[in-house]
């Protein structure tokens, strides 16, 4: 048997996972680099521009919805102690939510694995086939609902949430159904509080002063990062450390600065590219950040985003060679979590014996370079965000530097970074069609 050549797999869990530089109180700070971007760009424009950042800054504590400004860590304890409740009577969570409700969740458990139990989100679509699967996975076992809306209201989650209960007190009945539930709302008012409030399920409210997108490190998403064994007091450090460090500042008043100039000249999206599949859901609730932010009075940057290696051979054509009104944000992250050598092959048949005794990561860092450079030639301007390695406490960092930039974004497009009223159209179409049948 020949041997598959492994050494210093690091398995990436909750413990093993947290950033030596975070727990020894040494720190790297997730780092932005301009330079691929600056040909497109004069410095000049940056400084002119950059002072416009710091005006959108010194507004934004005095704006509405800001509570996320201050990461609020006395939410931990209550959270750990429903998060241990579930581990302890459960192999499943649903996680029932939509946008801002369910992406910061799903973003953070996808990047880092934990020991906790499974979770499995529901109430994000409404598919049969997701639902069905869904339920599929936890009717056999031991599960737990936790059901997320700010509002209370929301259509997709309050329809899976209604399907689950009714699963719920079919399996342990009512009293062992309520014990079951976890709802996490509003503080005051909205259905699901009533309900909630009326039926003596857990609670736990999303803070009045933090919008759904802006809530990933709040209650909202908190008990089921925590339920799948995330360490959320690395998380909540992290994003603590960002809120203080006057390099995420000045890093997030930077690329938003670049960004919108880069929009001034017809750079009208932004495609968030990254060489780490693990980060795909965090470009989703990036592009939700953004997109949701931003995109009012019929401008904003469209947020996009690939999945290197892997979209270089669908969208990579297009990225270098098609329509120029693209820019690229590259999340490069340093250190992989695991290391696999690859192997010398005694007929080197394909060829590949000159990689021999590299590790896997040189060869994805090499595509990195190599993919930069490439779009860069091509005329896509390239930011690249750099994250030493995917921990909670950098990952907690990080989100908190993406929200920052997007709200100082936000501002200088002249729009406020907390409302979404264009999500209502659909919404009003689709009751009324509902209503007439
Ligand atoms: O960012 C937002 O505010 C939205 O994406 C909401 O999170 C989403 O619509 C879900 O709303 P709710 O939590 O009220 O169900």
């Amino acid at each position: 048997m020949v041997p598959v050549l492994k050494t210093g797999v690091a398995k990436t869990t909750a413990s093993s996972n947290l950033a030596p530089s975070a727990k020894k109180g040494g720190f790297m700070s997730v780092k932005l680099d301009l330079g691929l971007a600056e040909s497109f760009i004069s410095k000049d424009e940056l400084a002119a521009k950059r002072s416009k950042a710091d005006d959108a800054y010194i507004k934004l504590p005095k704006m509405d919805m800001t509570g996320w400004l201050v990461p609020d860590e006395n939410v931990l304890p209550r959270i750990t102690k429903l998060a241990n409740k579930i581990k302890s009577n459960s192999q499943v969570l649903i996680s029932i939510g939509i946008g801002g409700s369910y992406l910061g969740a799903k973003a953070v458990t996808e990047a880092i694995s934990g020991e906790g139990v499974e979770v499995v989100f529901a109430g994000n679509s409404l598919s049969s086939k997701e639902l069905q699967r869904a339920l599929d996975a936890a009717l056999d076992k031991d599960f737990a609902v936790c059901v997320i809306s700010k509002s209370g209201g929301t259509l997709e989650p309050a329809l899976a949430f209604r399907i689950f209960r009714k699963a719920l007190v079919e399996k342990y009945g009512e009293d062992e159904a309520s014990n079951r539930i976890f709802a996490i709302t509003d503080a005051k008012k909205g259905s699901l509080h009533d309900l909630a409030v009326e039926k003596g399920w857990e609670m736990l409210a999303v803070p009045d002063d933090v919008g759904g997108r802006f809530s990933v490190l709040t209650a909202a998403q908190l008990l089921t990062i925590a339920a799948k064994g995330v360490d959320i007091k690395e998380l909540l450090a992290g994003a603590k450390k960002a809120s203080t460090d006057k390099k995420c500042l000045e890093n997030a008043k930077n690329y938003a600065t670049a960004r919108h100039l880069l929009y001034k000249k017809g750079k009208k999206i932004e495609i968030l590219s990254s060489f780490e599949p693990s980060l795909q859901y965090l470009a989703e609730w990036w592009k939700q950040l953004f997109g949701e932010s931003e995109g009012k009075n019929q401008q904003g940057i469209f947020p996009a985003s690939v999945s290197f290696t892997t979209d270089l051979h669908s969208l990579g054509q297009f990225i270098q060679d098609g329509e120029r009104d693209i820019f690229e944000t590259v999340l490069k992250v340093e250190k992989s979590a695991a290391e696999i050598i690859i192997p010398v092959d005694d007929g080197n048949g394909d060829g590949l014996n000159y990689l021999a005794g590299k590790t896997l990561s040189f060869v994805n860092e090499m595509a990195l370079i190599g993919t930069k450079k490439a779009h860069a030639d091509g005329s896509v301007p390239v930011i690249e965000v750099v994250l030493p390695e995917i921990t909670p406490f950098n990952l907690g960092y990080l989100i908190y530097f993406f929200e920052l930039s997007c709200a100082i974004s936000a501002i200088l497009f002249g729009v406020s970074p907390f409302d979404q009223p264009g999500v209502e159209a659909y919404k009003n179409n689709m009751f009324e069609l509902l209503r007439e049948t």
